[in-house]
């Protein structure tokens, strides 16, 4: 079965529980978080980082991935409040603040990220110590001061490094999908570091070029939100030349950075190809006019 469509069940049999006997509201804002999906570019990490290591606990390697793209799914949930970026539109359609309100919005990403973790307490009898270690990886993704709540507080400082904000906001969650890979594949944990931090940022220049250069109907979210907000972006701070430039520079680092391991060779013809779909199309020189829509 393609990885996608495995990707979508196991994410079907992870909400079940959580939504089933819900007040009906909370589970389909929970489900309208998670579904459709987007890139699933997240848990594909983990579980190819994982493949290329050896796949030893295949089980653990799911749930990690599992737990990934929920983590991520909140805090895009999050993200799109109107105290943040006030999106009205998510993977094309509304928002889920939009459709269920903010209290419910809010809740049904605190349960996302709670049912995240306790898939990974599921695995704890299994595989105790590795468990362990993807709980700890997972936890330091999106926590405070390395992850994605550091990386989104970011936004509150009068001042802001340009790298320190997109790796807290996006790097380390890919950081903890290629380490929890690796832990939950039979790796060594030491040797991945670094590789889901450089492709993390390229992810996040991608998305600062989309944002600045990409069309909403195509991207299903609006564009020109970077400007609109006033947020530290990479176009903003070097250009559109520049930023993609960076991406280069950061998808080349990365793609050296895949230590050796069994399978090697195919998780960087892998990135190669995920690489080639982040680098944009058409030129960029001449800069769209932001708009807020
Ligand atoms: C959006 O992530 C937020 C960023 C960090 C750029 P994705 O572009 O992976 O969003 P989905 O999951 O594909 O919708
Ligand atoms: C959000 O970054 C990163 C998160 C941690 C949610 P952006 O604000 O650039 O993401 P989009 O463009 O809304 O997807
Ligand atoms: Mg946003
Ligand atoms: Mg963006």
């Amino acid at each position: 079965m393609d990885v996608y469509i495995r990707i979508e069940h196991a994410l079907e049999a992870a909400l079940r529980p959580t939504t089933s006997t819900a007040p009906p509201r909370l589970g389909q804002a929970i489900r309208q978080a998670v579904f459709p999906g987007g890139a699933r570019f997240r848990p594909r990490l983990s579980l190819a980082v994982a493949r290329a290591c050896g796949d030893a606990h295949p089980e653990l390697a799911r749930a990690a991935a599992v737990a990934v793209e929920l983590l991520h799914c909140a805090s895009l949930v999050y993200d799109d409040l109107p105290c943040f970026d006030d999106a009205p539109l998510r993977r094309g359609q509304p928002t889920v603040h939009v459709t269920f309100g903010e209290e419910v919005a809010i809740l049904a990403g605190n349960a996302l990220i709670v049912r995240a973790f306790e898939l990974l307490g599921e695995q704890v009898t299994q595989t105790p110590l590795h468990t362990g270690l993807v709980l700890a990886t997972l936890a330091r993704g999106v926590g405070s001061p390395h992850g994605i709540a550091a990386g989104q507080a970011w936004e509150s400082e009068p001042r802001i490094d340009l790298r320190a904000y997109h790796r807290a906001k996006t790097g380390a969650l890919f950081e903890a999908a290629v380490i929890a890979g690796a832990v939950a594949g039979g790796g060594d944990a030491r040797a991945w570091r670094g590789l889901g931090d450089l492709l993390g940022e390229a992810y996040q220049v991608a998305d600062d070029l989309r944002d600045a250069h990409g069309e909403s109907h195509r991207l299903g979210k609006p564009v020109g939100q970077d400007a609109a907000h006033g947020r530290p972006s990479a176009v903003g701070l070097l250009g559109a030349d520049g930023a993609l430039r960076r991406l280069h520079r950061l998808l080349a680092d990365a793609i050296e950075r895949v230590p050796s391991c069994p399978g090697r060779s195919d998780l960087v013809l892998l990135i190669e190809r995920w690489a080639d779909t982040l680098v944009p199309r058409e030129p960029v020189e001449a800069p769209r006019i932001a708009s807020a829509s």
